[in-house]
């Protein structure tokens, strides 16, 4: 069968090459994967700066936000339906993994398909076992390739309302900082959570995701036009943010954006090594005197898997020309190099017909 796939550490070795069939264990159910989303980790095993090969391989199989159809039906799955696949697998010696959070692994020694140490669903042909297999509201289509960005926004969220409901907290203002998939749709859910949202990137609030994020109700601002922090002396401070952009003087100056009580989620990933600052006395007295909390957060439980489907759903209905322009490219998966410069909020890689 045909794969997308890379050697973790060499740059540019990416392509679509034979491997052989997948073939469904026992106790695991044979699927089809119909589309798979390219993200920021894609991109970067594919650069060479991360992911880790099976062990004993060279190669590996690239695609961890997958919708698929069953192939070969069994333990409670039929031929036709479709569904998502969780990415993170247990480490299988820890408390969190026993009790079935990998997301919150406490060795490090957890697996995630497409990522680390286990072959992606960028294939014709993907095996998997029914525990990690989401099944897909009827009607949300090819959007529920989303799930995995969106369950990564509802871990998000959940630890961020958690942690701020240790206390007494106002539940009313906040900001997403980043308009990529992990922004857009934080900004869409907490829409749907009731919160007042402000989202802002670096494009200018003319265009598409500037539009994309207003569509929903959020007051949209560009960082090159508007300071953060102006924003948030403006309106007395952010009861949350949510971090998705990358970028780490960006998640520290999430400290200054906080209101009394408020909590900040850092979501995006910067692995470059430098050194980033802060006002010694935004760290040093507001964040004791206002309670604030700063924290981050990975991966997500199959809680959130579930709470990202629907969530989706309920957007569709709600904003369904916005949210079906998340999606902003399809190509095959031979013409994946498309996919993996495509700059607007998500590019998915097809199967079906290859
Ligand atoms: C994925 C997560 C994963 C993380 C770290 C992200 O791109 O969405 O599921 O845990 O990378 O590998």
């Amino acid at each position: 069968m045909l794969a997308l796939v890379t050697t973790p550490g060499r740059a540019h070795t990416t392509e679509v090459t034979e491997v052989p069939d997948a073939a469904a264990r026992p106790g695991e159910v044979l699927l089809r994967p119909l589309c798979v989303g390219v993200c920021g980790t894609d991109r970067e095993i594919s650069e060479g700066l991360f992911g880790v090969a099976p062990d004993g391989e060279e190669r590996l199989i690239l695609g961890h936000e997958v919708l698929a159809r069953v192939e070969a039906g069994g333990h409670g799955f039929t031929r036709g339906d479709i569904v998502c696949a969780t990415v993170r697998r247990s480490c299988r010696h820890c408390l969190a993994c026993e009790e079935g959070s990998p997301d919150g692994c406490l060795t490090g020694d957890y697996l995630e398909r497409g990522i680390t140490r286990l072959h992606g669903f960028a294939a014709e042909l993907v095996a998997e076992a029914p525990e990690h297999l989401i099944r897909v509201p009827a009607g949300l289509g090819p959007l529920a390739v989303l799930a995995e960005p969106a369950s990564i926004c509802c871990r998000g969220i959940r630890h961020a309302e958690a942690i701020a409901g240790r206390q007494p907290w106002a539940r009313r203002r906040t900001l997403v900082l980043g308009t990529g998939a992990i922004g857009m749709l934080g900004t869409y859910l907490l829409r749907l959570g009731g919160y007042d949202v402000w989202t802002a990137g670096r494009s200018p609030a003319t265009e598409e995701r500037a539009r994309l994020a207003a569509a929903c109700g959020a007051a949209y601002f560009s960082v090159a036009e508007t300071s953060p922090v102006d924003v948030a002396a403006e309106v007395g401070g952010f009861d949350v943010v949510l971090e998705a952009t990358g970028d780490a003087q960006a998640m520290i100056d999430t400290m200054s954006l906080l209101g009394r009580n408020g909590v900040a989620c850092l979501l995006g990933i910067d692995g470059r090594p430098r050194d980033v600052c802060i006002d010694g006395r935004v760290l040093g007295v507001d964040a004791i005197l206002q309670n604030r909390a700063l924290f981050g957060s990975v991966n997500a439980h199959r809680e959130d898997w579930e709470s990202a489907v629907h969530a989706l759903d309920e957007a569709r209905r709600r904003w369904p020309d916005a949210v079906e322009s998340f999606i902003g490219l399809t190509v095959g998966v031979d013409a994946f190099a498309k996919a993996f410069a495509h700059r607007g909020v998500k590019a998915t890689l097809t199967f079906e017909g290859l």
